[in-house]
C-alpha cells in the first residue's frame, strides 16, 4: 500500500474531515495518531488518540518530542463560528486566526526535525473561503488565504526535505454540516448550486489527502489542489440570465399580442 510503514498525524482528526483524512491514511496503510481536546464521540478503530490543544505551543513540542518517528503531518484543525465583523471584538478574531494558521505554524515547526529525516510530507487543510469574500467568517477566510501562503513558503524553505501541499476545501457533509448549511433541504439547496451535484464527503477529502502524502505525489510541493466539486458557479451569471429570461418573456408576449 502507498503509506505502508509510514506514521501519520492528522490534527482534529476526531471528527468531520480530520477522521475521514485519518481513515483514509489508515487504509492506505499508515500508522495514524489523531490529536484534539477530546476524545472521539465516534470509536475510529485501529487510529490512536492523543489529547492536544494545537494552539499550546509547549504542549505540542512535548507531543512531537514523544513520537518515534513522523512521515506525514495533516494540519486539519479549524473552523471559525459564524460572526459578522462587529459582532465581536478583535481579540475573538484573532482566537479564529490563531487556530486556523498559527496553530499550523505551530505544529509543523513542532514536526519539523521528524519531518526532514523522514523526508516526509505537510498537507494543509485550507479552504474556498480563502481566495473568496467569506462575509461571517472574515477572520476565518484571511487565515486560510494566509495558510495557503504559508505552505508555499514553507515549500521553498523547507525543500527537498520535506513536501508541503494544500487541499482547498469546498462545502464538506459532516457531522456537523446543520450547523453551517441548515438541515436536509439546506444541504439539498447547497448541493445544487455545485457543479458535482453533491457536498464532498470527508473520504473525498481523504482521497486527496493520500494522494498528497503518497510517493504518488514525489514531485508535488507548494501547490494547493481544490477538493470542491468544481467549485462555485458565479451568481452574477444566473442574475444575468434572469434577466435574459424576463426579456424574452417580454419579447414573446409581445409576439403573441402581434
Ligand atoms: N466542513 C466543511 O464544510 C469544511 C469546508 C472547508 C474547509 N474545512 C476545513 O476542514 C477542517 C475540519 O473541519 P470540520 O468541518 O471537520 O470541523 P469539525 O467537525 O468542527 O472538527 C474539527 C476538529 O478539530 C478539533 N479541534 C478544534 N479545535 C482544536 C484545538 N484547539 N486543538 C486541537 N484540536 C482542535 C476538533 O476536536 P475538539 O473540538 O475536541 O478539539 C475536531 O476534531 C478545518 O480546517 C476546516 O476549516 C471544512
Amino acid at each position: 500500500m502507498e503509506l505502508d510503514g509510514k506514521v501519520a498525524a492528522v490534527t482534529g482528526g476526531t471528527r468531520g474531515v480530520g477522521a475521514g483524512i485519518a481513515r483514509a491514511l489508515l487504509r492506505a496503510g499508515a500508522r495514524v495518531l489523531v490529536c484534539a481536546r477530546r476524545p472521539p464521540e465516534e470509536p475510529l478503530p485501529g487510529v490512536e488518540f492523543v489529547p492536544l490543544d494545537v494552539r499550546d505551543a509547549e504542549a505540542v513540542g512535548q507531543w512531537c518530542a514523544g513520537l518515534p518517528r513522523l512521515d506525514v503531518l495533516v494540519n486539519n484543525a479549524g473552523g471559525a463560528p459564524h460572526r459578522m465583523l462587529t459582532e465581536a471584538g478583535a481579540d475573538r478574531h484573532a482566537r479564529v486566526v490563531e487556530l486556523n494558521l498559527l496553530a499550523p505554524l505551530t505544529v509543523s515547526l513542532a514536526a519539523h526535525d521528524h519531518l526532514r529525516r523522514a523526508r516526509g510530507s505537510i498537507v494543509m487543510i485550507g479552504s474556498v473561503s480563502g481566495s473568496r469574500p467569506s462575509p461571517g467568517t472574515a477572520a476565518y477566510g484571511a487565515a486560510k488565504a494566509g495558510l495557503e501562503s504559508l505552505a508555499r513558503s514553507m515549500a521553498v524553505e523547507w525543500a527537498p526535505d520535506i513536501r508541503v501541499n494544500t487541499l482547498v476545501v469546498g462545502m464538506v457533509r459532516t457531522e456537523r454540516s446543520h450547523l453551517h448549511y441548515g438541515d436536509r433541504d439546506g444541504i439539498a439547496a447547497v448541493s445544487r448550486t455545485v457543479p458535482l451535484g453533491r457536498l464532498a464527503e470527508p473520504s473525498d477529502v481523504g482521497a486527496a489527502a493520500v494522494f498528497l502524502a503518497s510517493p504518488a505525489a514525489a514531485y508535488i510541493s507548494g501547490a494547493s489542489l481544490h477538493v470542491h466539486g468544481g467549485g462555485e458557479r458565479p451568481s452574477f451569471l444566473d442574475a444575468a440570465n434572469a434577466g435574459h429570461r424576463s426579456d424574452a418573456d417580454k419579447e414573446s408576449r409581445h409576439e403573441r399580442n402581434l
